[in-house]
């Protein structure tokens, strides 16, 4: 595919103005199509002409007729005028049928190379070593691994980093709780659980009892000066925490390329604080190493404390040194909830201001609440997230063992697997994630709004036609049927725009570093279909026109399919 559909429309906006108004009148500005809000106002629209009157001098509506004359003169799409002075733009069928060929001559939905040859480091799940992974950390999950999968699909070389919070005082605690309290059987059993009961107590204990709590000092000195003891401990720890974490890896089909803690940064940070000070970033306040930042507009930043420890600053800063060194990234982006928000602000400006040339960007997203209450990381009643994945297979099984009665168990449980862990990830993904989600079974399962069940079925159904048309057409082939023949219907024509518009789409939702931008536009063409479906025989239809819808049903399913495992969700053929 040479050029998305909206990358050529724009094109052609251009041309034509310079055609109208020559090509010095049009520099320095913005013109482009955008995809209509309704489908009255054609298929784009521009609304360049109104900004351009006083450059121009002549009423927007002016510019704009002379400036479709140009675009029509073209030939490529219609232009019309409409209101103030809008461009209204329609694509011919054959245009459009053109477009779609080229999609599916590319498999379905190909995406524009805007990241070739670019290396981006991707920041995203990182959770907290001997502490269940809950609810809330699905989303930084989730959402990290869309976004890894829509910036591979645009050619970035995308390393996926999982930095574990695996440094920090609770250390200490946890090794004393570990040596007093630990039931062995327990651990055995639910080695995070164990542990996070067993820091509980030893934690409490230290509120209560003051030796108690000195003693916990004493452990984590220990393990910072690297006492073979508890450092063997805490490697312990680490590795029953990554069994775990794997295990639901596994089971969401999430991977990293590398897994780097904290505690990877330790030995460099000293050095990250000398420079700061060397660059008059920092000065010492009350003992301890402190960023003032009231430039920016922000609270001052800890990057060393009065007792020498440092902070999460400084292991940040300490790590973006230590990517840009070793892999050279232009950009870094972190996944995290919102609560993260001033910590990215502040240590991005240390970055900054250390001349250290990469885009940081912080994509942030609210917490999700279930009806019962905030399901935050921090409040001992979140409900883990592998619960929530087992209640998602069951419930999964239960629809496909009613839709697919005669299906093998082993592929019911796989199918039942892929929409039961769709269900979950999609719910995530299908909000504007900085708004607080509020997780539902019945949003979550709905067999007839926007769910990944609901578009897993839809393609399943699509794909289905293909086979009912082999079935009964054993000789017929729909493969090079022209796909401009199948536009003609009104309901066909609306499925074809969305489609061709899905390239855009990608683009799109990785430029706002937003799913959801994504799983819209696959909920609006799965509806679509089922208006295409629902209004124009298929099977029924006279040979020829037969083939040429077919052919869009097959372009339909492979983008549907495509555009799902982008956001990392299975999509089989039969559920
Ligand atoms: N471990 C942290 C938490 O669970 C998230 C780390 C995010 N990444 C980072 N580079 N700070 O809150």
């Amino acid at each position: 595919m040479k050029k998305t559909i909206g990358g050529q429309l724009g094109e052609e906006l251009k041309a034509g103005f310079a055609a109208a108004f020559g090509e010095a009148a049009g520099a320095g500005v913005g013109i482009e199509a955008v995809p209509s809000t309704n489908d009255r106002f054609g298929d784009y629209q521009c609304n360049a002409a109104m900004g351009l009157a006083k450059k121009l001098g002549q009423p927007p509506r002016v510019i704009a007729q002379q400036w479709a004359e140009a675009v029509n003169a073209r030939g490529f799409a219609r232009c019309e005028v409409a209101g103030p002075g809008f461009l209204n733009l329609t694509l011919p069928e054959a245009v459009l049928g053109a477009q779609l060929e080229a999609m599916q001559a590319e498999g379905g939905l190909p995406v524009e190379q805007s990241g070739a040859g670019r290396t981006m480091i991707l920041d995203y799940s990182s959770p907290n070593v001997a502490k269940p992974m809950h609810v809330a950390h699905i989303r930084s999950t989730v959402i990290g691994d869309a976004l890894k999968r829509i910036f591979r699909a645009q050619g970035y070389q995308v390393l996926a980093d999982n930095h574990l919070g695996d440094w920090g005082t609770q250390f200490g605690i946890l090794i004393m709780g570990f040596r007093h309290f630990l039931d062995e059987a327990a651990l055995a059993a639910s080695p995070i659980d164990e542990l996070q009961r067993v820091y509980v107590l030893s934690h409490q204990k230290g509120e209560e009892d003051a030796a108690w709590k000195e003693q916990c000092r004493t452990e984590l000195v220990k393990l910072q000066a690297g006492d073979p003891e508890n450092l063997a401990l805490w490697h312990k720890f680490i590795d029953l925490s990554l069994a775990e974490f794997n295990r639901l890896y596994g089971r969401l089909g999430v991977e990293f390329d590398l897994t780097r803690g904290e505690s990877f940064y330790n030995a460099a940070l000293p050095e990250v604080v000398e420079r700061l000070q060397q660059a008059g970033l920092v000065r010492e306040s009350e003992g301890a190493q402190v960023a003032f930042l009231e430039e920016e507009g922000l609270p001052p930043c800890i990057v060393r404390k009065s007792d020498g420890g440092f902070n999460y600053a400084t292991t940040d800063v300490a790590t973006v040194l230590s990517r840009m060194e070793e892999f050279a990234p232009e950009r870094i982006v972190y996944v995290t909830d919102e609560r993260q928000q001033l910590h990215f602000k502040q240590f991005f400006v240390l970055v900054r201001k250390l001349g250290v040339k990469v885009s940081l960007e912080h994509v942030w997203f609210g917490l999700m609440r279930l009806p019962e209450g905030l399901l935050s990381t921090r409040n001992g009643t979140a409900i883990k997230l592998e619960k929530l994945l087992d209640e998602a297979e069951r419930r999964a099984l239960e629809m496909v063992k009613a839709s697919s009665p005669d299906m093998p168990a082993a592929q019911q449980a796989a199918v039942a697997h892929a929409v039961g862990i769709g269900a979950v990830k999609y719910a995530d993904l299908s909000q504007n994630p900085q708004s607080a989600v509020t997780f539902t079974w019945e949003k979550a399962m709905a067999m007839d709004g926007n769910s990944a069940p609901y578009l897993q079925y839809a393609h399943a159904r699509i794909a289905s036609v293909q086979d009912k048309y082999r079935e009964r057409f054993p000789e017929g082939s729909y493969a090079d049927a022209p796909l401009a023949a199948a536009l003609a219907d009104p309901a066909a024509r609306k499925l074809g725009v969305r489609l061709a518009r899905l390239p855009d789409v990608v683009a799109e939702a990785a430029r706002l570093c937003r799913p959801s931008v994504l799983a819209d536009a696959l909920y609006e063409v799965a509806q679509l279909y089922s208006s295409f479906y629902q209004n124009v025989p298929f099977l029924k239809a006279e040979a020829g026109i037969r083939e040429s819808r077919i052919r869009l049903c097959a372009l339909t399913a492979a983008a549907l399919k495509q555009g799902l495992s982008l956001l990392g969700i299975e999509a089989p053929d039969r559920i």
